[in-house]
């Protein structure tokens, strides 16, 4: 018993340490060291041993407190009404058979309807913006303080800091015409909203001003950095050799606890309301409803989040945040789940507080896309054109619901930014469709002994040099496609779907196709016979040890070799563009190659073309011009499109068009998000016939954005960039002036 307890208090000493130490570098340094999630379990197993061993809870632990203490720099504020944290509910992506994996959300939505006697509610559902939560007070509409969260009863002074923040009015809004509409879309209580009641006691508080906002308002919301923001940021700060910021969070965090405001002035944030109080009355409201108050902010001149909207019930709120996952990687701003909110003020009140936590909310979260794990060894990568990447084996460890065993480590200056060894404990990030990479190293964890990487000097495939020119990022194996990895990534580009598009031969009999000899080069793919394939296939199922049962057996065999074969014959008729993107020119993608087909009209004309007549080409800078001659003087490239011609690859020629014309000639347009008449093929196609190039991304050239629904970091990009933004309904009506 007594050796349990001394075990269980030292457990307690380092937990609280640990976590302690945490805090430190997350809130004060604003450089954390350990991902949230392991914050998360420490705190969890922390606060399951102080419930086990009562007797061991001391006044300072940290699960005594919810935020951090201020750090010194910035005057304290005591908040007149407290900022409560959400309590957290989570999905289980691996659910046993049985358990409902949204048990939680439900559990939660239960409580509600339990707690007023009601069935399905009606929620506020948000996204929960991955930022720094603050407060901000007007006196007669004018912004007079703001403040950070801090431990929730105290924060930061950091107003000189918040009037840099141009999404954050400085002077209210009159709100007449958001509620002139409100009034006019007519319901009681849009129209009860217009005056200020206490839900308490039901009866009106606070009278509107002529100005008609509260004497003493209290707006709170996020900041956050927007993403394109942040990756400019770190873009800038990684070729002016500053340090680059963890995630947008720390980057909104760190930027308001400035202490120069010129610095956050500097920094790209932005904000969005999602709360509104009257102090010191906690529960005086503006409206009868929560979105209803958001409605009379945004009549005030604040942003609030174009995603929030209204749920009922479990079902309502589950779908939402399910639609909201799919809509996340698409957003401008970084969310780490969704916020529901019982909509009514009179039920928020009813249902109350537990703790430091409202009864009425509920934070439900993504799984963490950050976790930590160790890295077991750094091999490299050899890509299409020899670029050698690193990319870090790591001890497979789950991330945002998917095993993690490799992440890039992107070039060689990246492993040495981050100083990642062998045996290091990596903080590891996997978002959306993005490769897993590693963010950062946990230097307390590194075991003694290690060393620091170095790019090796020869190719592990091949054995040819790797080199590094001056001025480029990659390291480059110089086997060229002597090298057998570079040979099969030029092989599976060649044959990929937006290229030559031999539908069905994968990167696995790719692989196979090379191994047993078959193919050397893209032109042999055109000398594959049916029995070809077969010889193939059943070499490498003896390989595999696979049974007579699983090797793909007489018919079906046939079959597949049929296909594969019919698919190579079909792909023989294609175009120049897409001829010229399948070889795979370093630098020349599909926009270039549509470019260059244009121009030149015959594969012959680019061919002789100079380094001087390609730079006159749009968007083709000397580089790319010298990319472009080497790669057409090296005599295997040149045999080989000559192979691949007689094997009877060809593509209709046409006249070189140097000049678009049209209305829109020389102008470079740029589609992004959601279209709801048109296709975004079909708007590509009216703007090109008018003689725009459209471009895939957004650069200083681009001469405007066509902004669609859900248009994610292009726009915010292009606005950066103050490129002119055009939506769907101008779009149409230019189009609509210029139809034939
Ligand atoms: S409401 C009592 N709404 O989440 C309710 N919070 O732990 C207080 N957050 O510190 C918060 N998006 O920084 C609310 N739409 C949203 C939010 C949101 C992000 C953050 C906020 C707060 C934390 C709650």
């Amino acid at each position: 018993m007594t050796q349990q307890k001394g075990t269980a208090t030292q457990q307690a000493v380092a937990l609280r340490a640990a976590l302690d130490d945490a805090n430190y570098r997350y809130y004060v340094l604003d450089d954390p060291s350990i991902p949230d999630a392991e914050y998360d379990r420490l705190m969890r197993e922390l606060e399951a041993l102080e419930a086990a061993h009562p007797d061991l809870t001391t006044p300072d632990s940290p699960t005594r407190r919810v935020g951090a203490r201020p750090a010194s720099g910035f005057a304290e504020v005591r908040h007149a009404i407290p900022m409560l944290s959400l309590t957290n509910a989570f999905s289980d992506a691996d659910a046993p058979a049985g358990v409902d994996p949204d048990h939680e959300v439900r559990d939660f939505v239960r409580r509600v309807e339990q707690g007023l006697g009601t069935t399905d509610p009606e929620f506020s559902v948000e996204p929960k913006l991955d930022g720094l939560a603050i407060s901000l007070i007007y006196r007669d509409g004018v912004f007079v303080q703001g403040a950070t969260r801090g431990d929730g009863t105290t924060g930061e002074d950091v107003t000189a800091n918040l009037r840099t923040v141009k999404a954050i009015p400085l002077r209210l809004r009159s709100g007449k015409n958001e509620h002139d509409s409100l009034r006019l879309r007519g319901g009681k209580n849009e129209h009860d909203s217009l005056r200020l009641r206490s839900a308490q006691t039901g009866k009106d508080s606070l009278k509107l001003r002529d100005e008609d906002w509260p004497r003493e308002l209290e707006v709170r919301g996020e900041v956050f950095m927007p993403k394109a923001g942040f990756e400019a940021y770190n873009a800038r700060m990684l070729r002016e050799g500053g340090k680059p910021l963890a995630n947008p969070r720390n980057g909104a965090a760190g930027s308001l606890r400035q202490l120069d405001p010129h610095v956050t002035a500097s920094r790209p944030l932005a904000f969005y309301a999602y709360g509104v109080y009257l102090p010191p009355d906690p529960d005086a409201v503006i409206a009868d409803r929560h979105s209803a108050a958001m409605a009379m902010l945004r009549g005030w001149g604040f942003p609030t989040c174009p995603q929030n909207a209204i749920a009922r019930g479990a079902d309502g709120c589950l779908a939402y945040f399910r639609k909201i996952g799919t809509l996340r990687d698409k957003l401008p701003y970084g969310i780490d789940g969704v916020v529901y909110k019982v909509d009514r003020y009179d039920q928020q009140l009813e249902l109350g507080f537990v703790a430091r936590a409202p009864r009425w909310a509920i934070a439900h979260k993504f799984p963490a896309e950050e976790q930590a794990t160790v890295v077991e060894a750094i091999d490299i990568q050899i890509g299409r054109t020899g670029a050698a990447t690193p990319v870090a084996r790591l001890k497979p460890v789950q991330v945002a619901g998917v095993t993690v065993t490799n992440a890039t480590l992107h070039n060689a200056d990246q492993v040495a930014r981050l100083d990642v060894r062998v045996g290091d404990s990596v903080i590891v990030r996997r978002a959306g469709d993005v490769i897993p990479e590693v963010v950062r190293v946990i230097p307390e964890r590194r075991p003694p002994h290690t060393r620091p990487w170095k790019m090796p000097a020869h190719c592990p495939v091949c054995g040819s040099a790797i080199e590094r020119e001056e001025g480029e990022a990659a390291a480059r194996c110089t086997g060229g496609l002597v090298c057998a990895a570079q040979r099969r990534e030029a092989i599976r580009h060649f044959a990929s779907r937006r290229a030559m598009d031999i539908d069905g031969l994968g990167e696995r009999y790719i692989e196979d196709l090379i191994e047993f000899g078959y193919v050397h080069s893209i032109a042999d793919l055109y000398k594959l016979t049916l029995e070809d394939f077969l010889a193939m296939k059943r070499r490498a199922d003896e390989r595999d040890g696979s049974t007579p049962e699983t090797v793909k057996s007489g018919k079906i065999a046939t079959k597949w070799a049929e296909n594969l074969v019919a698919a190579i014959d079909a792909s023989k008729d294609s175009s120049l563009e897409r001829f010229l993107f399948a070889l795979g020119i370093p630098d020349v993608g599909e926009a270039t190659a549509k470019t260059l087909a244009r121009h030149f009209g015959s594969l012959d004309a680019l061919m002789q073309a100079s380094a001087n007549e390609l730079t006159e080409v749009p968007d083709v800078g000397q580089i790319m011009a010298a990319h472009i001659t080497v790669f057409f003087a090296e005599k295997r490239n040149r045999d080989a499109i000559a192979a691949l011609h007689k094997a009877g690859v060809h593509w209709p020629e046409s006249a070189p068009q140097r000049q678009a014309e049209g209305p829109l000639a020389g102008q470079t347009v740029v589609l992004t998000g959601g279209l709801s008449s048109l296709s975004r093929d079909e708007a590509k196609d009216k703007l090109e016939a008018l003689g725009a190039k459209v471009s895939g991304s957004v650069s200083k050239k681009t001469s405007f954005v066509v902004a669609g629904e859900a248009a994610g970091s292009k726009l915010d990009k292009a606005q950066a960039l103050g490129i002119e933004i055009w939506d769907e309904q101008r779009l149409l009506a230019f189009l609509g002036s210029h139809a034939d």
